[in-house]
């Protein structure tokens, strides 16, 4: 969800405006996704990385975070969407912790969309940890496939990523699902989080289905 400081800098506004204005495309986003029909619908809203981010803005956007996971309960029970928690446990604030473990048990029998939020999330980390449960399993040399790794990252049963939507121009991965994106297609728009919204996300899946996904075959 790229762009929120850029999109507040441009108003003359503190980060945290940005952030909250994220808020709002995160609803539109959902809800266009929900009528979509799409099944998983992951947001990166906070990296393994991003603790380095100064300490306010860092504890506004729990503080955000914490009252918005709130408000959204509501929506997710009445849309019957799934939530999930993709990321490490560690480090994340206990009340928070609490909170993400609630919706996702209030909601695991949802049938509709899966939406993943990807909070204290690293894809190296997970990769790390998905090897690390491999041992603790007991799993031999020959025993660890793509099927018995892949089952271990926290995505664990999910399908892979059909599409990534980079927002504000960025041309990088930054750490989000290296493995789950293998043969993932791209696209990258100018739009900055906080103006992205269902319209927007339609645009995307259009042009989604204009490519020929060949998965390294012909
Ligand atoms: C990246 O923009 C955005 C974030 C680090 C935070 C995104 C989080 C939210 C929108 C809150 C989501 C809340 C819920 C309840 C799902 P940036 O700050 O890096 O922007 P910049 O690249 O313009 O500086």
């Amino acid at each position: 969800m790229d762009g929120n400081g850029r999109w507040a800098a441009q108003r003359g506004w503190p980060r945290i405006k940005g952030h909250k204005a994220g808020v709002k495309a995160v609803e539109a986003v959902l809800e266009a996704a929900v009528a979509e029909g799409l099944g998983h619908l992951s947001l990166f809203a906070f990296s393994t990385e991003n603790w380095k981010r100064p300490g306010p803005e860092v504890a506004s956007l729990m503080a955000l975070l914490r009252m918005y996971l709130r408000m959204f309960r509501r929506r997710f029970l009445e849309k019957g969407i799934r939530f999930h928690h993709l990321g490490a446990s560690a480090g994340i604030p206990e009340g928070i912790l609490r909170d993400l473990k609630e919706l996702e048990a209030a909601t695991a029998s949802h049938p509709g969309l899966v939406f993943h939020l990807a909070l204290n999330y690293g894809s190296r980390l997970e990769l790390v940890e998905a090897a690390r449960r491999c041992v603790a399993d007991g799993l031999g040399a020959e025993a660890i496939t793509e099927e018995s790794l892949g089952a271990r990252l926290w995505t664990g049963g999910a399908p892979d990523v059909d599409l990534i939507i980079r927002t504000s121009g960025e041309l990088r991965l930054s750490n989000f699902m290296l493995w789950q994106s293998a043969y993932a297609e791209f696209y990258v728009t100018e739009t900055l989080w906080p103006d992205f919204g269902g319209a927007q996300l339609r645009g995307a899946l259009e042009a989604y289905h204009q490519r020929e996904r060949r998965f390294g075959g012909l």
